[in-house]
């Protein structure tokens, strides 16, 4: 099984990187890449950009990697209630390709934050809009309060609880 997984944040100390990460090496696929949004970065999309030049390479680049991939893995980071920007920039371009993003993969998705609240209302928004982007959602979890469930030195999880439903989850990709 060929697995993508990323961040849907830029940050270069992402946490949500850093569960995503974890997620895929609890999988058994022995083909797997971690994107990094900071390699798709592109100018904020305006229809007036995408008449003049076209849609951009990275974009088409992301298309393709989501299109070769088995299945995919995401981690949400949560800004003021919703996406990143950087993701949202990302998502929109690739939207333009084919509104399909997703391409009928099988999608877990994840998100975090150092807060109680855990990002779930953009990984609600993520799973919720799932249908209209022919994402085929397997499952979907949000880790509250990062720091304190999950050890980074260690790069394991602190609870076990939310640690079995996240590898219970991994589980369902590769059915
Ligand atoms: C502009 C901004 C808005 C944020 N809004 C939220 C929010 O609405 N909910 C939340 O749980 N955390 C929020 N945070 C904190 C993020 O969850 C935190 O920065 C987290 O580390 C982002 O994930 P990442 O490390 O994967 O980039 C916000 C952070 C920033 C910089």
């Amino acid at each position: 099984m060929k697995l993508l997984a990323f961040s849907a944040s830029n940050s270069q100390h992402s946490i949500n990187r850093a569960l995503v990460t974890y997620a895929a090496s609890q999988s058994n696929s022995d083909d797997v890449e971690v994107l990094d949004l900071n390699d798709f970065e592109m100018a904020i999309y305006s229809i007036d950009r995408e008449n003049n030049s076209g849609i951009p390479e990275q974009a088409k680049l992301l298309f393709d990697k989501i299109g070769q991939a088995d299945a995919i893995l995401i981690s949400f980071a949560e800004y003021n209630g919703s996406f990143t920007s950087a993701y949202k920039n990302i998502f929109d371009w690739t939207s333009r390709i084919d509104q399909k993003v997703f391409q009928n993969k099988p999608v877990l998705m994840l998100a975090t934050s150092p807060g109680p609240g855990g990002a779930a209302n953009v990984l609600d928004s993520a799973v919720t809009s799932a249908p209209y982007f022919a994402a085929e959602v397997v499952g979907s979890l949000s880790i509250p309060s990062f720091y304190q469930n999950f050890d980074l030195e260690k790069n394991k999880f602190m609870n076990d609880d939310l640690n079995e439903r996240l590898l219970a989850l991994v589980n369902k990709l590769e059915c």
